[in-house]
């Protein structure tokens, strides 16, 4: 079966179960869409863990894939035959005797000083500490030299980074201006929050990306930024993609990177089941999925409209949804799964919580190239400082979109347009 969005249907194997997926979709949503909630458990305590924000931000999805460990569930395809293991558990993620450590010790564990009083109990201590803790096992075998990645050099007038609505645009405008555009982004699939939001949906994003395509743009999706180098031949990008790393050299810079799906303040917010509202639209509008019938959204006011659509979407694919204001919320009940929100004007039973918070700015590799950035409380963390034009405090280094302060998908792509339309005019001719 195919759906030209969602892929080739395929089997994955989670926690020795087979399960039926989309080669287009996460492992992070296949298991989810296939009842499979606790994906880990967290270092010490062994608590429950799972995704929150499915961009590859958190943490939160580590799994053991084909038996390397610590890999982003969320960021991993889904390809025939994958074996999916949780780590940090025993015998399994969902039962984990070894959470056992979070009763014993439920008022904290210092790990440093324990059973100090005797050294023979504490080296035995000390040796069981061990043999508990770490991320994960070793891969099963190393890395050998051949299997190392080629590097490739690239030279182009423009390099993006970020494919979210602010970045595909500002690429094409770029591009339809004839400049030789390279665009990076390191989500599965490029569109970032076009595909998360119901007011736009998986549809836009696909059509934007297929016109970057139809504009002469050249798109490295799964790649990451790794770092810029400006000692390095003028300065170099370093990017790491699936099957190659690259240096790559550019006349104009556009960080478009938007920005992180964040948590919110409230007890207990980091149960397995409390998920960034972004997350809960990535769900729904690229993967179809409901992740709760009855969904408590937890917002802060100034990103009311986001939540009114999605609790719009929901409701309309048939979920109970409760809005609650940040300000109102105690936290949040439950162990390996959310069960409620305590408010300040009683319970409100749920499956599902949906925080929704100001994305904070994705301006760290901006800062690396020397951009000003500021803190920002209204722009959700530190922004990056643009003039009316987009450009940054470096020379031939510009920002749009949510990097420079939350603006939402619709405003962000006219901000990308704008500021890749800027740039090519400032290369010339
Ligand atoms: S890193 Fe995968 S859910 Fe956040």
């Amino acid at each position: 079966m195919l759906d030209a969005a969602r892929g080739e249907a395929v089997e994955i194997r989670i926690a020795n179960e087979s399960i039926r997926a989309f080669g287009n979709e996460s492992i992070a949503a296949a298991a989810l869409a296939s009842g499979t909630r606790v994906l880990s458990r967290s270092l010490k305590y062994h608590r429950p863990r799972t995704f929150f924000c499915l961009e590859g931000h958190c943490s939160g999805c580590l799994v053991r894939l084909g038996g390397v460990p610590n890999l982003r569930a969320c960021q991993a395809p889904c390809t025939a035959g994958a074996e999916i293991e949780g780590q940090n558990a025993f015998p399994s993620a969902e039962v984990d005797l070894l959470g056992a450590v979070d009763f014993l010790f439920s008022r904290g564990l210092d790990h440093h000083t324990l059973m100090t009083g005797s050294s023979v109990l504490n080296k035995l201590a000390n040796k069981v500490v061990r043999q508990l803790s770490g991320l994960g096992r070793l891969p099963q075998s190393p890395v050998s030299a051949s299997e190392l990645p080629e590097v490739a050099e690239r030279a182009v007038d423009v390099c993006v980074i970020g494919g979210g609505p602010a970045g595909l645009a500002a690429a094409i405008a770029a591009a339809q201006r004839g400049k030789r555009t390279l665009l990076v982004d390191d989500q599965l699939r490029p569109g970032g929050s076009l595909r998360a939001d119901p007011r736009s949906g998986r549809d836009r994003a696909e059509t934007t990306w297929a016109a970057a395509i139809d504009a002469g743009v050249e798109v490295l999706a799964r790649s990451t930024a790794i770092g810029f180098f400006p000692e390095d031949d003028g300065g170099v990008l370093a990017i790491s993609s699936p099957e190659r790393l690259y240096r790559v050299h550019a006349r104009a810079w556009i960080w478009a990177t938007g920005g992180y799906a964040v948590n919110l303040p409230f007890q207990e917010n980091d149960r397995p089941g409390v998920i960034a509202a972004r997350a809960v639209g990535r769900l729904l509008v690229e993967h179809g999925i409901l992740a709760g019938d009855k969904v408590c959204i937890v917002e802060v006011p100034q990103v009311a409209r986001d939540a009114e659509a999605l609790a719009a979407a929901l409701d309309h694919a048939g979920a109970e949804v409760v809005r609650v204001a940040l300000a109102d919320t105690l936290g949040a009940r439950g162990r390996s799964w959310v069960n409620g929100v305590d408010t300040k004007k009683g319970r409100v039973d749920c499956d599902l919580v949906a925080v929704a918070a100001i994305p904070s700015p994705a301006s760290e590799g901006a800062r690396q190239q020397g951009c000003k950035v500021t803190l920002d409380p209204d722009a959700g963390g530190f922004r990056i400082v643009v003039d009316e034009a987009g450009q940054t405090s470096t020379a031939n280094v510009w920002a749009c979109g949510d990097v420079t302060g939350y603006m939402g998908p619709a405003r962000a792509a006219t901000d990308g347009a704008r500021v890749g339309a800027n740039v090519a005019a400032s290369l010339g001719g």
